[in-house]
C-alpha cells in the first residue's frame, strides 16, 4: 500500500496520502508553504475560533491568510454552537478554503471548558448537530478530526464516524488517543485499524508518525487512506518527501522559513518566534545544544543569522574537512 497515489476527499484532488496537520502555534502560512515544497498533498491552518470568526475579531481573520501556492487548503474550527459554527464555515469558504474541518479532537482545558473540541466526544448529540448545520451550509467537503474517545473507558469513535457517515462528512482524521491521555502513551494504531474495518468513509491515521517508514507503516498496518503528520513534519518537512537534507539544503530551508515568519509576523514577537524555528530545525544535528543556547540569547535578528551561518559552517568543516557539501 503505497503512500503516493493520489485520492479525492470529496471534489478535492490530493496528489498523494501525506497531509499536514493542524497544530496550533505552528502551521501558520510559512510553515504551510515550506510543507507544501515538500509534497504534503493538503496542508491544515490551526484551528480557528468559530465564534472569533462571527464577531469578527482581527487576530482570529488573521489565521485566515494563506497563498495560492499552499492550497488544497483545509481550514479548521473550534466551536460548540451549531449556529455560530455553520456562520463560520461559511467565513471559511469565502476566504478560499477548499475544505472546512470541525475540531473534535483538542484535549485543551481552554478549549474542552467550552464545550468545543474534545467535549465533543462526550456529547454526540451535539456533534451531530454541529456537522448538520456545517454541513447545510458548506459548498465545500467538510471533515472532522477526533480522538477516540474521552476516556479509553468510552471509545466513541465507532459511532461517531458512523455520524459522520450518515450526514455527508467526507473524511474523518482519527489522532488514536483518548482525550484524557494526551500524549502520554503511544498512539494505539488498532484504533485506526477498527476504525477502517468497520466504515465505509474516508479516514485519516494520525498519531506517532515520525519518518516516511512510519507513514508507510500506517497505512499498511490499519488500511487508513491518507497519512496525518503533526509533530514530525516539525523542522522536518523532508518527512513528506522521504529525502535526507544535504547541510546546503536544511541551512537553505532554515533561511527560508525564518524570512517567512518575519514577513508574517513583522515586529517584535517575531524574533521569539524565530529562535524557536532554529530550535526546531537543529534539533538532532550534531552540536546543536550550543548552537540552540546562544540562539535563545540571541538580542536580534542579525546575530540569529550569523549563529546560524558559523553553526553550519562548523557542521561543514567538521563532516566534510571543507566547506563544500
Ligand atoms: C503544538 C501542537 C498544536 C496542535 N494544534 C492542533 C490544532 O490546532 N488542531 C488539531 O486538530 N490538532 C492539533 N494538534 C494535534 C495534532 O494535529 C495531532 O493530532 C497530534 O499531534 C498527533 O499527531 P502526531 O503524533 O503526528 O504529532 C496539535 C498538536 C501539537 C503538537
Amino acid at each position: 500500500m503505497c503512500v503516493s497515489s493520489k485520492i479525492k476527499i470529496g471534489n478535492v484532488l490530493l496528489n498523494s496520502r501525506l497531509v499536514l496537520a493542524p497544530m496550533a502555534g505552528i502551521t501558520n502560512m510559512a510553515f504551510r508553504l515550506i510543507a507544501k515544497e515538500f509534497g504534503a498533498a493538503l496542508v491544515h491552518t490551526e484551528m480557528i475560533s468559530a465564534k472569533g470568526l462571527c464577531y469578527k475579531q482581527k487576530r482570529t481573520y488573521e489565521y485566515l491568510a494563506h497563498s495560492k501556492d499552499e492550497k488544497p487548503i483545509s481550514m479548521q474550527i473550534f466551536g460548540a454552537e451549531p449556529e455560530i459554527m455553520s456562520d463560520a464555515a461559511q467565513i471559511l469558504v469565502e476566504h478560499g478554503a477548499d475544505i472546512v474541518d470541525i475540531n473534535m479532537g483538542c484535549p485543551v482545558k481552554k478549549v474542552v471548558k467550552t464545550g468545543a473540541g474534545a467535549a465533543l466526544l462526550k456529547d454526540l448529540k451535539k456533534a451531530e448537530e454541529i456537522i448538520k448545520a456545517v454541513k447545510k451550509v458548506c459548498s465545500v467537503p467538510i471533515t472532522i478530526k477526533i480522538r477516540a474517545g474521552w476516556a479509553p473507558e468510552k471509545p466513541v469513535f465507532l459511532e461517531l464516524m458512523k455520524i459522520a457517515e450518515e450526514n455527508g462528512v467526507a473524511a474523518v482524521t482519527i489522532h488514536a488517543r483518548y482525550a484524557t491521555q494526551g500524549y502520554s502513551v503511544k498512539a494505539d494504531w488498532n484504533i485506526i485499524k477498527k476504525a477502517k474495518e468497520n466504515t465505509n468513509i474516508i479516514l485519516i491515521g494520525n498519531g506517532d508518525v515520525f519518518d516516511f517508514e512510519d507513514a508507510k507503516r500506517m497505512r499498511e498496518s490499519t488500511g487508513c487512506d491518507i497519512v496525518m503528520i503533526a509533530r514530525g513534519a516539525i523542522g522536518n518537512p523532508w518527512i513528506f518527501k522521504d529525502k535526507v537534507p544535504t547541510l546546503l539544503e536544511r541551512k537553505r530551508i532554515m533561511l527560508k522559513h525564518l524570512a517567512a515568519i518575519k514577513s508574517l509576523m513583522r515586529g517584535k514577537k517575531s524574533l521569539g518566534y524565530m529562535k524557536g524555528v532554529l530550535i526546531w530545525y537543529s534539533k538532532n544535528l550534531p552540536y546543536s545544544s550550543i548552537f540552540r543556547e546562544n540562539v535563545g540569547r540571541a538580542k536580534d535578528e542579525k546575530e540569529l543569522f550569523s549563529l546560524l551561518d558559523s553553526y553550519f559552517s562548523m557542521l561543514r568543516e567538521k563532516i566534510y574537512g571543507n566547506k563544500s557539501g
